[in-house]
């Protein structure tokens, strides 16, 4: 790693979903406090920075993505104070602190909304969200036909007669970005922060805050078919993937809003940076956030969907570092979020299918946990190896599955009702985490907690604990630290670029200088490995100078 490259460009962020991460305060929910406790694991696991979930006022319809005041601390998690106090104590130990922002919607008990629907139709008021009468004689069709990511309409009708528009729960109203209100007010929450020393934000929906002034109706989609498989470039691999011009997602004009978040981060001293969570069709089209007066960095969602194919992920690296590189811009890489099926439990199953953005992933067939954990290990050696920056969900480094048993009777994700209960929703990857123990809350909540975990943790997960795996070498924790330490040291490793080595098929092998090979088989029989003077770190054990299907390999040549 280059001394004098800004940190975001080969940062390794952890990602804590702070709900789950740790109880400090024994209510079953995880808290700041819960992260301070914490922050000597996450030293001693090597990472360089913090992405916190959101952690703003709120009422809690989507966790935390329903924001009532964004400066302010919900009790839930602590206080302004400890807040403060945590982005100080992270930054001794040598952790940046980057807290998530939500910018396409606020919560409905936001003051704003809450204004806009004491005025009525036709106010000012209203114009900083998106208010319309509706279609019909009377008015009851709603304005368009726009759907929500969570199931059902996008409009919701109140008794005055007015429709608003939400892209996710009724709770969380979209904001109107054509209003200069709204804009001023975003710049100056960033600045907010900014002036309390966090280090950077996640931009939640970064690609749906623009939208057609004129609301019309969805366009046709292509069907899945065309769509083809991840990739784009080479003529050889299936049909190209295609933007295709959408009424609220992607749209050109989101960027100017960007150029200006831009020049607030650089008001500040030290490298402040962005990440967007934009979903693109097409990896030009994520380029397009990432220009040098635009954001820093944008989650490679298309690493995160391809399946355990070696022919998928080399496409998708080869487009990832051709697109992004044209901008000067470094990749990223991300296997699992608090979105997804935690990626253990999708590479375990035998099905190799191409999963969609926006559509609920429906694990299929029989799951093999043991084949799925083999492939998580050999997934991070792949993922920590490749040039640019890296993502860690928590649990991530503790090999946990998708808990996909929850009983319904517990599941809180707004999906699952919304869906009228056809998709269980994201809950099964949000499981607060298990740290010592042999029963729940597994450390998760103080001895003497007066509520259990707000979801239940497997009664399992005491193996799966981070005392349990702690100092012994076969685990997923001790593979991480061991991957991370030498990553951090490496010169090879961070940001620069990759040589692809011949290899057979189902197989990756990349150089990267100075001296180090990484190799992944993807294919179902052993590999022989180049010459290596040493192995550096294997997911599994290297015998005979082969490797294993589904085993990754780090060598000094
Ligand atoms: C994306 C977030 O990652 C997700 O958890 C949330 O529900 C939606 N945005 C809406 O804010």
């Amino acid at each position: 790693m280059s001394g004098t490259a800004p940190w975001w460009r080969s940062a390794v962020i952890y990602q804590v979903y702070i709900r789950s991460f740790a109880d400090g305060n024994g209510d079953g929910v995880g808290d700041i406090a819960g992260i301070r406790s914490r922050l000597p694991y996450l030293k001693s696991l090597g990472i360089d920075a913090i992405w916190i979930n959101p952690w703003y006022k709120s009422p809690m319809a989507d966790h935390g993505y329903d924001v009532a005041d964004y400066r302010e601390i919900d009790p839930l998690f602590g206080t302004l104070a400890e807040a403060e106090q945590l982005i100080e104590e992270a930054h001794r130990h040598g952790i940046r602190v980057i807290p998530d922002i939500v910018p396409n919607h606020t919560s409905d008990r936001h003051a704003w909304f809450q204004t806009a629907l004491a005025a009525g139709p036709g106010s000012p008021e209203r114009e900083r969200y998106i208010f319309r009468p509706g279609r019909g004689p009377d008015g009851a069709e709603p304005p368009n036909d726009w759907v929500s990511c969570f199931g059902g309409p996008a409009w919701t009708r109140l008794p005055d007669g007015d429709w608003y528009l939400h892209l996710f729960a009724p709770e969380q109203p979209d904001l109107n970005w054509e209003h200069p209100e709204v804009r001023a007010e975003f710049e100056s929450v960033l600045r907010f922060w900014f002036s309390r020393g966090v280090d950077g934000f996640r931009i939640d929906v970064a690609h749906g805050l623009v939208k057609d002034p004129e609301l019309p109706d969805l366009p046709p989609r292509p069907e899945p078919a065309r769509l083809g498989p991840l990739v784009s470039r080479d003529p050889a691999r299936e049909q190209p993937r295609q933007h295709v011009d959408h009424p609220h997602w992607d749209r050109d004009e989101v960027h100017d809003i960007y150029r200006a978040w831009r020049k607030v981060a650089d008001e500040f001293p030290g490298d402040r940076s962005f990440v967007a969570e934009a979903w693109a069709d097409t990896p030009e089209r994520l380029a397009a956030y990432v220009r040098h007066d635009g954001l820093h960095t944008a989650f490679n969602f298309d690493f995160l969907m391809a399946s355990w194919n070696a022919k998928d992920l080399r496409a998708v690296i080869d487009d990832s570092l051709a697109m992004l590189g044209a901008v000067g811009a470094p990749a990223t890489w991300v296997l699992s979020n608090h979105d997804v099926v935690r990626h253990p439990s999708r590479y375990g199953r035998g099905a190799v299918k191409q999963w969609v953005a926006n559509e609920p992933y429906r694990p299929e067939g029989p799951l093999d946990l043991e084949l799925g954990t083999r492939r998580a290990r050999a997934a991070a050696l792949l993922m920590l190896a490749l040039p640019g920056g890296a993502y860690i969900y928590q649990g991530e480094e503790l090999g946990l599955p998708e808990v996909e048993d929850l009983p319904e009777a517990v599941l809180q994700d707004p999906i699952w009702e919304r869906s009228g209960h056809s998709d269980r929703g994201r809950d099964g990857c949000r499981v607060p985490l298990p740290w010592t123990g042999h029963s729940a809350p597994f450390g998760f909540s103080p001895e003497d907690a007066a509520a259990a975990p707000w979801l239940p943790q497997p009664a399992s997960w005491g193996k799966r604990s981070a005392a349990a795996q702690s100092g012994d070498e076969t685990s997923m924790l001790e593979l991480y630290r061991t991957a991370l330490r030498l990553r951090r040291a490496h010169p090879a490793l961070g940001d620069s670029s990759l040589t692809w080595l011949d290899a057979p098929t189902g197989v990756l092998t990349f150089r990267r200088e100075p001296g180090f090979i990484a190799a992944v088989n993807l294919a179902s029989t052993p590999y022989r490995l180049p010459d290596h003077t040493t192995v550096l770190l294997a997911s599994g054990t290297v015998e005979g100078g082969l490797l294993a299907p589904d085993e990754a390999v780090w060598l000094a040549v």
